[in-house]
């Protein structure tokens, strides 16, 4: 389904960050986001948050931490967008919000917030910097979290085999020997500190409550790598 997105306030300065309300793009101030989050005890963030459904889950079973699901692409992201503003009955939850961004420039009110970062199965350039350990990428990951944070990435790393789509084609292998040898150091030098690394078979991918996950868990090439780093303050 095609949606029209209603700007609410355009404003393209990094001063704001464009929150989704239900289908409206609305701006909201650093002080207004600091009100939201300052009630709970962690915050989280799902860098291509996709449709928002791991935010959603995640905030449902920790309702002392608040969770913000952030994607360069809208559209995806209404029906949970809408549906966090229900009564809590009706699936309304007051610990989400939904922020559209690009991880290439990230909104300066997210810096410094996210005790836990989350990248389920990217794509795109979020793909392409993770896998080729873009400097410019990982800063502003870097930079979007609070001291001691965590990271956790899932990769499919099946996009990677024969028959390789034209997307990913350009780019290396994702394997742990990469890892280590390329991507460790890049992490390192962004502050990201990569602490493990690991082959998840279909089981552990169900047990992620994303769209995707569960999609490539029961595709034909249900392999994914995951890594774990942590940003030491
Ligand atoms: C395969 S979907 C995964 C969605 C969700 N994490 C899941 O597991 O179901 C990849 C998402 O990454 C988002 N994405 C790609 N490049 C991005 C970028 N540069 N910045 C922010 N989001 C990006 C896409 O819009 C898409 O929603």
């Amino acid at each position: 389904m095609m949606y029209r997105f209603r700007i609410i306030a355009e404003n393209n300065s990094l001063l704001r960050v464009k929150v989704l309300r239900g289908k409206s793009i609305v701006e909201m101030t650093a002080p207004e986001l600091q009100e939201r989050v300052a009630p709970y005890r962690r915050v989280a963030l799902d860098i291509g948050a996709g449709d928002g459904k791991f935010v959603y889950r995640q905030a449902q079973t920790h309702p002392d931490a608040f969770f913000i699901g952030l994607d360069a692409s809208p559209a995806n992201l209404t029906e949970y967008a809408a549906k966090i503003l229900k009564k809590p009955a009706k699936g309304g939850l007051a610990n989400v919000l939904y922020v559209i961004a690009n991880v290439e420039q990230l909104p300066a009110e997210l810096h410094g917030l996210a005790n836990d970062i989350f990248i389920n199965f990217p794509w795109g350039s979020l793909l392409d910097g993770l896998v080729l350990g873009d400097a410019r990428v990982l800063a502003n990951i870097a930079s979007v979290a609070a001291p001691d944070a965590t990271l956790e990435i899932y990769i499919n790393y099946a996009v990677f085999s024969e028959p390789v789509p034209v997307d990913v084609a350009e780019l290396p292998e994702m394997t742990i020997d990469y890892i280590n040898a390329t991507l460790q150091p890049r992490y390192a030098a962004a502050g990201i500190m990569i602490s493990e690394r690991r082959y998840l078979g279909p089981e552990a991918m169900k047990a992620i409550p994303s769209t995707w996950s569960r999609r490539l868990a029961f595709g034909k090439k249900p392999q994914t790598i995951f890594i774990k780093a942590e940003r030491p303050s």
